[in-house]
């Protein structure tokens, strides 16, 4: 019985292991709470990019021609960036956050929970050089945080 249930469990790992390896390219994963990975809103801005922007921003954010960039000094402007058709304005992290957790990731926007959404605001403003301040960025300071 005990040999069995554990036979039955390897075999779930396993099938796990290969849906998480298939899953490349358009991360499936959906993260509502950041709880198992480190504390600092930087270095788990860094894990939730990449679980969740990266496939399509790149990287870096430095995007393609399927994608607008979102690092460096010339992102984040303040209208949408030649070619591309954001309608709202970003002139405090607040506007980013409310465009972020509207539309992205683009495939299935909404999904993920307001901390994510300011976890990876927070990294990749600070991957465009604003600066946000030592705090971590959240409801509280986001309308404070300009981007120029
Ligand atoms: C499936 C691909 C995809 C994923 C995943 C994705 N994005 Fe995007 N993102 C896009 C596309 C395409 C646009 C351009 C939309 C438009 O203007 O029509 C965009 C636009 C943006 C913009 C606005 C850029 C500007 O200046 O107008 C921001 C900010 C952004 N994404 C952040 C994120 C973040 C943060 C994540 C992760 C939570 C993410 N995106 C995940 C495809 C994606």
């Amino acid at each position: 019985m005990f040999e069995r249930a554990l036979g039955g469990s390897l075999v779930v790992a396993g099938l796990v292991a290969v849906m998480v390896g298939s899953a490349c390219g358009t991360p499936r994963t959906t993260i509502s709470s950041a709880d198992d990975i480190p504390e600092d809103q930087w270095s788990r801005g860094v894990y939730l990019y990449g679980q969740h922007c990266s496939s399509c921003h790149g990287e870096n954010g430095e995007g393609d021609e399927d994608t607008p960039s979102i690092a460096g000094t010339g992102a984040f402007s303040s209208e949408a960036p030649e070619g591309w058709s954001r309608e709202v304005t970003f002139a405090t992290a607040a506007d980013v956050f409310a465009y972020v957790k509207e539309e992205m990731p683009a495939l299935e926007p909404g999904t993920l929970s307001d901390d994510v959404y300011w976890t990876v605001v927070a990294y990749t403003l600070k991957q465009a050089q604003v600066d946000i301040g030592d705090d971590p960025l959240g409801p509280e300071n986001g309308k404070a945080v300009k981007l120029r």
